[in-house]
């Protein structure tokens, strides 16, 4: 049975009809043509789905579209600032941390968290950081590297 209801994503509200047992990541993609966020394994296991609900790294795959109701969703889209990217965007594509893309945004996103709350990490806390997420390509020390070179420059607003 289809709901009605409101979600905030990005800073801005979309209104939404769509069944009460949605996920997440079905309503970004399919009803507000948010398709940078991925959908992997389905099963919170790869964190191609993630995204920030309240500044908090989510499995948006495993999370019920409802449930985010007055709530502020952040998704990769959100990541820009008009026409420029976002440090982390320039580092990954700098550093060589992105091959197949899939896994991209979601790894922007639980990186973008771990600097919201962790301005210069480790090494050791990137990992931790950006241990949801999975990466078949690039073996993942790019992905670090780019997100210690972004921790240089972050002073961005989400
Ligand atoms: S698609 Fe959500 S964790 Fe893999
Ligand atoms: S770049 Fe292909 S899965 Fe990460």
């Amino acid at each position: 049975m289809s709901e009605i209801y409101e979600l905030r994503v990005n800073g801005v509200d979309y209104p939404v009809t769509a069944d009460a047992n949605r996920n997440l990541s079905g309503v970004l993609r399919d009803e507000l043509g948010l398709t940078g966020t991925k959908e992997g394994c389905d099963d919170c296991e790869c964190g191609a789905c993630m995204v920030l609900l309240d500044g908090q790294p989510i499995n948006s795959c495993s999370y019920l579209a409802a449930q985010a109701q007055g709530r502020e969703i952040s998704t990769v889209e959100g990541l820009m600032d008009r026409d420029e990217m976002h440090p982390l965007q320039t580092n990954i594509l700098e550093c060589g941390g992105v091959q197949c893309g899939f896994c991209t945004p979601g790894m922007l996103m639980s990186a973008h968290a771990l600097l919201e709350r962790t301005p210069e990490p480790s090494l050791e806390e990137i990992k931790v950081g950006l241990s949801g997420n999975l990466c078949r390509c690039t073996g993942y020390g790019t992905i670090f590297e780019a997100v210690a070179a972004a921790s240089k420059v972050e002073k961005v607003e989400p």
